[in-house]
């Protein structure tokens, strides 16, 4: 039930028009979805998405800050994520430190193996990643930037983890790395969760954090970037069992996607095989989504075995097996991975949201992700229509994520909602006044109906409810 609105205009006697739903608006040409990521880096700027970080000193460059839209919508995703899985009764949490001891890393395999072939063009300073270039121009040394012959360097190993030191010496004893994924925090506190919450394998834990890497070519805005958010889970389970559980993960994973909205056709499962195959790995599916930049890794579901657990058990001597009370038996659980970069879920969320037909420009994204649910119109701004707007927009306050506008043209405010995906506009007018009644307007299909203003939060939430 919608509280009620205690409006001073409201009468008694007034006669409610019936909902109608007028018609349709066309939109202005054929639709087209985002083809170049600069529009969308623009757009992000220029609404409040994100933002170059430290643009007053040139920024600094993958690095991005979140502004007051982006931080909403980066809240949004989070919330989601977190929610499917702890809404599992075989899943607990962890908040694990960005800094761990420097053995975590050499046990990981981290220290010795996270790597990538780095090649620098001797005449441009461009700099590649060996496995990513055109093998011939390598084999030559041609550089693919400035085109110059025998410019670049031989490939050599460079690590990804960035490194600190610990307390007021930089000696080599002090060093330690901001984490390259959040994945270690829960491994080596697997003992510590599941003795504490009292699971029985099979179970999960999750964790959302940010991650490090000294990425060599990042790039293509929050796609790759060199600080970023890991949403991970890492899912417990008995050896024999573990490709049963890879299989229902991948499904669950791919199925999340598409609850945000992401079209179905933009998702695919693309199977690592042969050296694709990480060191850990005994089976590994990316989700991709087809960006502009191509189809491209969204999310990884990883079938690690016993790896992490019996490095961890090796480097640290410490025994972080699970005594399975049951059987009586005593086992290092094998490991299911779901990892997904949240600014990458982010970004995917934009690019398949975006949609422009000529002249508008709107985002058509799942309104459980949109920064706002409903933005506010008083027509004009004269005493008696802001007095009930004030009190409509309170009311809608207590019950979603709003906003008001009263500058400028309908028109315009209709815009400036639609370029950062407010799903509701409400526009309240003379005969609001009147009749009680307000004009609900729908970002796709700029369709408008008028509603009693009482119904307003129920209709909302029922469409949001019963969204896509
Ligand atoms: N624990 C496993 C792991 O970290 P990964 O494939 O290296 O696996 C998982 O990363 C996810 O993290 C990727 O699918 C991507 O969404 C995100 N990610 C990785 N590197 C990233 C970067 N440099 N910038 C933004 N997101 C990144």
């Amino acid at each position: 039930m919608s509280p009620s609105l205690n409006c001073a205009h409201r009468s008694g006697t007034f006669q409610v028009k019936p909902m109608n739903e007028t018609e349709i608006k066309k939109p202005a040409g054929p639709v087209q979805d985002l083809k170049d990521m600069n529009v969308l880096v623009s757009l992000c700027k220029q609404r409040g998405f994100v933002f170059p970080s430290s643009e007053v000193y040139g920024g600094i460059n993958a690095c991005w800050d979140y502004g007051p839209l982006g931080i909403e919508l980066k809240r949004n995703m989070k919330e989601r994520w977190w929610r499917s899985m702890t809404d599992r009764e075989d899943m607990e949490g962890l908040d694990a430190a960005i800094l761990m001891h420097p053995k975590v890393w050499e046990a990981s395999g981290h220290v010795a193996g996270f790597v990538d072939p780095l090649v620098d063009c001797k005449n441009c300073k461009a700099r590649f990643r060996a496995d990513q270039m055109d093998q011939a121009k390598l084999a030559a040394k041609d550089c693919p930037t400035c085109g110059k012959k025998g410019t670049l360097t031989e490939p050599r190993q460079f690590n990804l983890m960035f490194k600190t030191h610990m307390g007021p010496l930089e000696d080599s004893a002090a060093v330690v790395y901001l984490r390259p994924e959040t994945a270690q925090g829960i491994y080596v506190n697997f003992l510590n969760v599941q003795q504490s919450a009292r699971q029985k394998i099979p179970f999960g834990i999750c964790q959302i954090g940010k991650a490090f890497r000294n990425e060599i070519t990042p790039g293509n805005f929050i796609f790759r970037t060199r600080e970023f958010e890991q949403m991970e889970m890492q899912f417990f389970v008995k050896p024999g069992t573990d490709m049963e559980w890879f299989e229902k993960w991948k499904e669950l994973r791919i199925q999340w996607h598409y609850s945000n909205g992401i079209r179905k056709n933009k998702l695919r499962f693309h199977e690592h095989a042969g050296t694709e195959l990480a060191h850990y790995a005994k089976a590994a599916f990316d989700i991709e989504y087809e960006f502009p930049i191509g189809w491209s890794e969204l999310e990884g579901v990883h079938n690690r075995t016993d790896f992490d657990l019996g490095r961890h058990q090796q480097f640290s001597g410490k025994n972080l097996q699970y005594f399975d009370e049951q059987a009586k038996e005593k086992y290092l659980p094998y490991i299911v991975e779901t990892s997904v970069g949240c600014d990458r879920a982010i970004l995917a969320a934009l690019c398949d949201a975006y949609r422009f037909d000529g002249e508008r420009t709107w985002l058509e994204m799942h309104p459980a992700l949109s920064p706002y649910k409903v933005a506010l119109f008083p027509l004009m701004k004269k005493p008696e229509l802001l007095e009930f707007s004030d009190k409509l927009y309170a009311d809608l306050k207590k019950n979603f994520r709003a906003t008001y506008d009263d500058a400028g043209s309908i028109g315009k405010r209709y815009r400036r909602q639609d370029e950062i995906g407010t799903p509701f506009g409400v526009t309240i007018d003379y005969d609001s006044i009147n009749d009680h009644t307000i004009t609900l307007r729908h970002r796709d299909s700029m369709a408008q109906e008028r509603i009693p203003a009482e119904k307003l939060v129920e209709v909302i939430r029922e469409k949001i409810e019963n969204w896509g």
